[in-house]
């Protein structure tokens, strides 16, 4: 196991079981050294892209668990109005350092309880690896928070991996069945699913793309 996931795990292994309470001390205590966060490559998700790149309209994105704010630099300067979020405080000062020159509102939030006015309110709402880095007794609770802050016609973009063979995993990530992701948007409408390998993937990795639509 390499010296990153190392670090990650002893980290998390830390705290009590199901707290989310490690993301923050692991982004605090990387010290502004993006080598520490096993999830970041300074590229936004290249399906959030293949999908965004397809939208003609613009709206409000909310960029759920931001981490150090690629996708939502990505938004931002595709002309979306962003809105990115992540219960990591120091997760959150880091992506405004990096990009402070986007005109990105930052905030520090938790997916199991927004505020309240932002439900119907995006245009977009895009979450890249948050549900599968959760354990299940949370992730059952935080997955139907996201389709309710839809506007009409809004899109939910959920980026993981997928469990396909429902197996066991020893997490974090535990990637997720497809019964649970259909779970995601079941009062929406799934308008595309995809899964596929990325060419650097070790071949037992299998990623998945799942978009739902709000009715008007
Ligand atoms: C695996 S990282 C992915 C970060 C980013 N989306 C990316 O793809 O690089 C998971 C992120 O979700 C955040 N997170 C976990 N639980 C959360 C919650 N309940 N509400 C908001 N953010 C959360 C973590 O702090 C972390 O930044």
């Amino acid at each position: 196991m390499d010296e990153v996931r190392q670090n990650t795990l002893r980290i998390k292994d830390g705290v009590k079981a199901d707290s989310l309470d490690w993301f923050e001390e692991l982004y605090a205590s990387a010290n502004g050294d993006e080598y520490w966060i096993p999830w970041s490559n300074g590229e936004p998700h290249h399906f959030l892209t293949e999908w965004v790149s397809k939208i003609k309209s613009r709206g409000r994105a909310l960029v759920v668990g931001c981490g150090l704010g690629e996708d939502a630099a990505y938004l931002s300067r595709k002309g979306w109005n962003v809105t990115a979020f992540d219960i990591s405080p120091s997760a959150v000062q880091w992506a405004k350092k990096i990009y402070s020159s986007e005109n990105i509102n930052w905030q520090v939030a938790d997916l199991l309880s927004l505020p309240e006015e932002w439900i119907g309110l995006f245009d977009l709402v895009v979450e890249v690896h948050i549900l599968q880095a959760i354990p299940e007794s949370i992730r059952i609770h935080a997955a139907p928070k996201m389709a309710p802050l839809l506007a009409p016609s809004g899109q939910l973009v959920c980026i993981g991996r997928l469990n396909e063979k429902e197996e066991e995993y020893e997490g974090p990530p535990w990637p997720l069945s497809r019964n649970f992701i259909d779970s995601i948007g079941v009062d929406i409408k799934n308008v595309d699913f995809i899964k596929k390998q990325l060419p650097n993937d070790d071949p037992d990795v299998i990623r998945y793309r799942s978009v739902w639509e709000r009715e008007t």
